[in-house]
């Protein structure tokens, strides 16, 4: 079967790579002429582990190509993927579809054959009978039909979360949409993936549903621990006594700096729109997005605090280890380290920051911090250190050699990889979250 994928970001190459390597016939289609360029030459437009390796074999045996043209790319596929970005839009915060209805009326007026059009992008409720309009508009003679197919992918598991995926999602209003769509995730049903036939719009709202529920989760857990803090309790000890429940599930119960990334901020925002527009307020996800929010900075005072509070802080350096919204990526987005490094700047403390991948999309993020070669580089003269992602590479300092090369042993671990009492035996003044 051939598949056409309008977009080579995140999503569409990581979803293409992977319909390649299940045997289907795939063409990967972008704009963006350098990255089209960038792919033949076999380098990735984003960091993801694996997926070089799986780019190339697919290449190599001729199942999987790249081209900036649309109208020959689409050229007999039965199914049309759109994988284009939907950021926020800039001062509202609803989806800006403006990039998925521009290729819904390109695909309309270059279609030769008959196909089904495949919203993967992540959009609002709606936008499918906005996608079938334009179709339609565009008067091309081909049967065409219009699926939502959101998906799940994590940054940094991507492709093994969509070859074993906990459930593919299909929203299609006809018999000629879930045939073709049957046909394309055929390879894994015989991984025995469940399949949820939906109509389009359950399939749009599934989407922000999840995602809106996963950031509750970690909000929720997130005050559990400030109350573990004042009360005396371990946020780990609860995750995995609340966890155990079956209906409550162990999953997404990490304490941390709050979420970042680029779907949690997004999608939810995204949710407060259309439940303000169709007058059906969604208020506990309102309040996940405030609490997420003061989160961040919450996270910069708590550095501060280690540094004796805001007065002693002034002229102290910090040491930031990890900048990326979550390890095994290099995305800033919504990075809570940001927020970080900005609460200690406007308290007049000096960062130096070393993360494996993140540091070159993160310089222009945050100027004002030194962007170092090593972890033991940036705690050099460091009056305290920071634990910002959990990198695997953290989780095993040298604690003498940090010791040696600090001003002073203070550690703020906002990602609770390391113990407490290991922590002070080691001679730590040592600060976690949600535990003592
Ligand atoms: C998320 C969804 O998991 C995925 O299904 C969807 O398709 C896109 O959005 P992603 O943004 O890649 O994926 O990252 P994820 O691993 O879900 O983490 C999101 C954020 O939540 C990160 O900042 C992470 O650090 C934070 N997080 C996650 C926690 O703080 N605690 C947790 O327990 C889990």
């Amino acid at each position: 079967m051939k598949i056409a994928m309008v977009g080579s970001g995140y999503v569409g190459l990581v979803s293409g790579a992977c319909f390649a390597d299940f045997g289907h016939d795939v063409v990967c289609i972008d704009k963006d002429q350098s990255k089209i360029d960038r792919l033949h030459e076999g380098v990735m437009p984003i960091y993801e582990p694996g997926l070089d390796a799986l780019v190339a074999s697919n290449v190599k045996a001729g199942r999987l190509s790249f081209t900036t043209d649309l109208a020959e790319g689409i050229k007999g596929a039965s199914a049309i993927f759109i994988a284009v970005g939907t950021p926020s839009r800039r001062g509202d915060g609803h989806a800006d579809l403006s990039f998925v209805y521009a290729v819904a009326s390109e695909v309309g007026e270059s279609l030769s054959n008959e196909a089904v059009i495949v919203t993967k992008s992540t959009v609002p409720v709606g936008t499918g009978d906005e996608v079938e309009r334009i179709l339609r508009d565009s008067g091309t003679p081909h049967r065409v039909a219009v699926v939502s197919n959101p998906e799940f992918l994590r940054e940094g598991a991507a492709i093994s979360d969509f070859k074993r995926p906990d459930r593919i999602v299909i929203g299609a209003e006809d018999d000629f949409g879930r045939e073709v769509m049957r046909e394309v995730y055929r390879p894994l049903f015989l991984n025995e993936s469940p399949i949820l036939f939906t109509s389009r719009r359950s399939s749009e709202l599934i989407k922000y549903a999840a995602n809106a529920f996963l950031a509750t989760k970690i909000t929720f857990i997130n005050e559990m621990a400030d109350l573990c803090e004042k009360v005396g309790g371990n946020v780990q000890d609860v995750a995995r006594g609340i966890g155990l429940d079956g209906r409550i599930g162990g999953k997404f119960l990490h304490a941390g700096p709050g979420y970042g990334g680029s779907c949690f901020p997004k999608d939810t925002l995204a949710l407060l729109k259309t439940a303000e527009d169709y007058e059906s307020p969604v208020r506990i996800v309102e309040a996940v997005v405030k609490v997420n929010d003061l989160r961040k900075r919450a996270m910069g005072r708590k550095v501060l605090e280690a540094l004796g509070g805001t007065d002693a802080a002034r002229g102290k350096r910090v040491a930031m280890l990890g900048l990326t919204f979550k390890p095994n990526t290099d995305d800033m987005r919504d990075s809570p380290a940001i927020t970080i490094a900005q609460t200690l700047a406007d308290a007049g403390v000096s960062v130096a920051a070393y993360d494996p991948e993140g540091m070159e999309l993160a310089k222009p993020l945050m100027p004002e911090v030194e962007m170092v070669a090593d972890p033991y580089a940036a705690i050099e003269d460091a009056d305290a250190i920071a634990i910002v992602t959990e990198w695997d590479a953290f989780r095993a300092l040298d604690l003498d050699r940090v010791k040696g090369l600090a001003k002073a042993p203070v550690l703020v671990d906002l990602r609770n990889i390391y113990q407490p009492e290991m922590m002070r035996e080691a001679g730590f003044s040592y600060t976690s979250v949600g535990r003592h």
